[in-house]
């Protein structure tokens, strides 16, 4: 980079409705790998421009706000949505205030966009008053055409604004909705922006012509036929990013030294941790915070978000795995959930239509099958019998559930909280424990049984 990086800012446009996504969302949340796409974009430009990132949002401004709360942004709101040039007038003072000299502004629906292309534009673009970045498309559709004379740029225009008759055949180098504006320069030129075009909008683009016009150095920077330059404006579209994002993201982690089994059919979130020696099976899917540790299984059909899964654990196919801490050595399912605030601890297993919330399971203890821990704390080597719940609700509030060490629970125990079992106690199979049982007894509320003539 040729100038001084602590005055150059990144802007993203974010302000948009999305129309052509038919979703009640704002476009710049929905998501890829289950990560908001506005993600995407800040996380690409944090690397280069560090705390100098605006955000311009204003289609539910509030609400993608709110996908970012807690963190440090800066955000600027565009109350009317008036086109990507109205939105850089609106943004302009803070940029300006900020003492910058160059921003760097990228649309909002590029996800893909990565530092390979943003430091190809401060690179190429750094003698000049206005850059940005062009893709070569087969089917252009919608994008803004680049125009050229003898090579240099003289016009950004929309397709929908196309005239071939006064710029010649539509080529098919379009403009990717990255730029880099000096603010000396183009500020000027701000107030001779209009809104005369098929969206009666004020298009960003303009600034090009009107930078010809007026003598200014602008530069196209060709990067070709690249993926990362896509935009997001439909379903569809959204698609083919998630899957380049995706493809990405396998082969990282490939490459890191894990081990996959139909890797075109694992699904990893951009925050995820792999260790190397970690193993997966497709189709599985891992979102948000996921830690996995080496030597871990993680076998098909099986979902984990922000989960924790420690050296050696296995969780078996068909298992649903939310905010949740598996230790090292487990065994999960198949078909186990476990839910937010679920604690196995090393050597610990959860079998078949098991459920945990909010629930510990001590050291080497086992729920076989069928069974519901909710709001409960079961001490090591525990062993739970199938079918057993602990009925955590009355119906107003929660009560907890406490089973101590070397405890056995009879199957089809009905434990009513807030109740507790002792070490190494015993609750024969079938009872309804609403009473504490202490340590070393035997709790049991069955009927004796009786065998009786039958009639005929
Ligand atoms: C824009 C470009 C087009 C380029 C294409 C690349 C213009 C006029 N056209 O078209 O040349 O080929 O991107 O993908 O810029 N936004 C606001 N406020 C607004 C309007 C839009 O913040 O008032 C944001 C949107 O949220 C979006 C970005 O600006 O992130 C681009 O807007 P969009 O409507 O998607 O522009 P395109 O039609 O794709
Ligand atoms: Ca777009």
């Amino acid at each position: 980079m040729a100038f001084s990086p602590e005055h150059v800012g990144a802007l993203i446009l974010a302000a948009g409705k999305g129309t052509r996504m038919h979703s009640s969302k704002p476009k710049v949340l929905a998501a890829l790998l289950e990560e908001p796409m506005l993600r995407y974009g800040l996380a690409a430009l944090e690397p280069f421009f560090g705390e100098r990132i605006w955000c311009l949002v204003g289609h539910e401004a509030e609400r993608v706000m709110a996908a970012f709360a807690g963190e440090e942004r800066r955000f600027v709101v565009q109350h009317e949505q008036n086109g990507t040039g109205h939105a850089l007038m609106v943004a302009w003072p803070e940029l300006a205030a900020a003492g910058l000299e160059y921003v760097l502004v990228t649309n909002g629906d590029m996800p893909l966009l990565g530092a390979v292309e943003i430091e190809a534009l401060l690179n190429a673009a750094a003698k000049a008053d206005i850059g940005f970045l062009t893709l070569t498309l087969e089917n252009p559709g919608a994008y803004g055409r680049v125009v050229r004379t003898d090579g240099a740029v003289t016009a950004i225009v929309e397709a929908k604004d196309y005239d071939e008759q006064r710029f010649g055949p539509m080529a098919d180098e379009v403009n990717a909705g990255v730029y880099l504006l000096k603010l000396s320069s183009v500020g000027p030129l701000l107030d001779a922006l209009t809104n005369e075009n098929a969206n009666g909008e004020y298009y960003i683009t303009d600034l090009v012509g009107l930078a010809v016009a007026a003598g200014l150095v602008v530069e196209g920077v060709r990067l070709g036929n690249t993926p990362s330059l896509l935009g997001v404006n439909s379903p569809a579209e959204l698609t083919v990013s998630e899957e380049v994002l995706r493809a990405r993201l396998v082969d990282k982690w490939l490459n890191a030294g894990v081990t996959m089994h139909a890797p075109s059919l694992v699904r990893i979130g951009p925050r995820v941790r792999l260790e190397p020696g970690a193993e997966l099976f497709g189709p599985c899917e891992l979102y948000g915070e996921c830690h996995i540790a080496r030597d871990a299984r993680i076998l098909s059909h099986t979902v984990l978000w922000d989960a924790e899964v420690g050296a050696g654990a296995q969780v078996r196919s068909f298992c649903h795995v939310e905010r949740a801490i598996v230790g090292a050595g487990c065994s999960v399912g198949p078909f186990a959930r476990l839910r937010p605030g679920a604690l196995m601890e090393e050597g610990a297993a959860v079998g078949n239509f098991v459920e945990m919330k909010k629930a510990r399971l001590g050291k080497g203890a086992k729920a076989g099958h069928l069974t519901y821990l909710g709001d409960a704390d079961v001490g090591e080597n525990v062993n739970i019998g199938a079918g057993t719940i602990t009925c955590n609700y009355d119906g107003v509030n929660k009560h907890r559930t406490t089973i101590g060490d070397n405890a056995f629970i009879g199957s089809n125990t009905a434990l009513v909280a807030p109740v507790s079992v002792g070490e190494n106690a015993l609750v024969g199979a079938g009872s309804v424990i609403s009473k504490n049982v202490p340590d070393n007894s035997l709790g049991v509320t069955r009927a004796p049984q009786r065998n009786l003539p039958r009639r005929s």
